[in-house]
């Protein structure tokens, strides 16, 4: 059986080490790393996960402030409120919840946060940098799978590595970043022709489709390297992207769902709000 790579174990050591960090420069600079969350309307899957990051903003030992507005809130407050989170001196770092409701656009709203705190390191900016291999605030799923894989000791380098969907959140981002440590890059979609013969050519396959066990066994060769964003509830349950019983035999690693790259979402906004704070109270 592959080795289980547990997003919630790596979360746990790193968010300890961030922790650590946060004390340390907390005492040094006297302020702790301050993230400004926005949520628009009442989306309950919205609801819970700002709840999610602003505990664990708590137990990171960072401060976070909370914005929760109504569903009807026009484009021009929510622009006025990101205009004074730009502007506050002790605010390091802003995410707005997405989706918003569909008055607003949301290119407009990503668009007027300033870069120096876009924590979520989905401004235009932010990601331009980060395809010329610039230093960049990088989104967090993305990010999160590359520090799985990093901390796995799993090497990149000449694999050949295929993402399965191109959003602009996961896809196209984490398929930048396997470029960048030299994977040889393939990314698929639902219009692609065999899928099944792109993923028995991979030594990596990221699924980030959305759709309920769809990476089968027979479609998976030996010793490949699975990283399963999939997040879809069946009967209640939770499950990824790929068929994970089916397949952890044939993986050398595997992460499963829940607990696998989920976790790591918030593990890597953590580091990119400490990481915005830094190099503020280091200017
Ligand atoms: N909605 C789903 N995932 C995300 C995310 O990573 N950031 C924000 N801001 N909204 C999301």
């Amino acid at each position: 059986m592959g080795q289980i790579i547990s997003g919630k174990e790596l979360s746990k050591t790193i968010r300890e080490e961030v922790k650590e960090q946060v004390i340390k420069l907390t005492d040094q600079y006297h302020r702790a790393p301050h993230l400004a969350v926005v949520l628009v309307g009442e989306d309950p899957a919205s609801r819970s996960y700002v709840k999610a990051k602003e505990r664990a903003c708590k137990k990171a030992m960072m401060e976070s402030t909370v914005i929760i507005k109504e569903e009807e809130t026009s484009e021009e407050e929510l622009l006025s409120i990101i205009n004074d989170l730009n502007n506050d001196q002790t605010v390091d770092g802003i995410l707005v919840q997405l989706p918003l409701p569909k008055h607003i656009d949301e290119d407009k709203v990503i668009d007027a946060i300033k870069l120096e705190k876009d924590v979520d390191g989905f401004h235009p900016l932010n990601l331009a940098y980060m395809h010329l291999g610039r230093q960049a605030i990088y989104p967090a799923t993305p990010k999160g799978i590359m520090t799985m894989i990093e901390r796995s000791n799993i090497s990149l380098k000449g694999k050949k590595a295929l993402v399965i969907g191109r959003s602009n959140i996961v896809g196209k981002p984490v398929a930048m970043m396997l470029l960048k440590e030299h994977a040889t890059v393939t990314i698929a979609h639902s219009r692609t022709e065999n899928l099944k013969a792109e993923c028995l050519a991979s030594d990596i396959i990221v699924a980030a489709v959305g759709r309920a066990k769809m990476i089968t066994e027979d479609m998976v060769k030996e010793g490949t390297v699975i990283i399963d964003v999939g997040v879809n509830r069946v009967e209640g349950k939770l499950v990824g992207d790929v068929d994970f019983d089916a397949v952890k035999d044939k993986a050398s690693y595997i992460t499963p769902v829940p607990g696998g790259v989920g976790p790591m979402t918030i593990t890597s906004l953590l580091q990119n709000t400490l990481e915005c704070y830094e190099r503020r109270v280091k200017q």
